[in-house]
């Protein structure tokens, strides 16, 4: 009988040691975006930045074009994927813009954003 309670604490350990491998599995689905601004950008502003009343982002072309601005700024010479990624990310998370559907529609926004500061 004094075996009982010894087998009940074995099998807790094994559930809480399983329980923790499950909690430590890194996350799959942080998408590259995701993981280029938490590295890059996040450092300097918070959410609110995203969330201001005169914010600079009012459709997916000036986002994309603060997003190569800050890119720039920061000396990191991101390509136009990357730019993208990040782009979408940020729409994911803060903007909800509608993205670019046709080819047409990327290359004018590389035009605006290869025009504008
Ligand atoms: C040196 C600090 C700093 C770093 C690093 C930085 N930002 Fe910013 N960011 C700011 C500040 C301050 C603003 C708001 C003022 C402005 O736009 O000039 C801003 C504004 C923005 C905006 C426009 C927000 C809006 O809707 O008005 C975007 C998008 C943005 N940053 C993206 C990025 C990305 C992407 C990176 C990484 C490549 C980055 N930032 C790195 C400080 C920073």
């Amino acid at each position: 009988m004094i075996r009982l309670p010894i087998l009940l604490v074995a099998s807790a350990a094994a559930l809480s040691a399983a329980v923790a491998a499950a909690q430590s599995t890194p996350k799959t689905d942080t998408s590259r975006g995701e993981l280029l601004y938490s590295t890059h950008c996040i450092g300097c502003h918070t959410s609110q930045v995203h969330w201001r009343d005169k914010r600079l982002a009012i459709d997916w072309t000036s986002l994309t074009a603060q997003v190569r601005r800050w890119q720039a700024n920061t000396g990191l010479g991101w390509s136009d994927e990357e730019i993208v990624e990040v782009t979408r990310h940020l729409n994911a998370l803060y903007y909800h813009f509608q993205p670019p559907r046709r080819e047409a529609d990327v290359r004018r926004d590389r035009t605006i954003v290869a025009g504008g500061r």
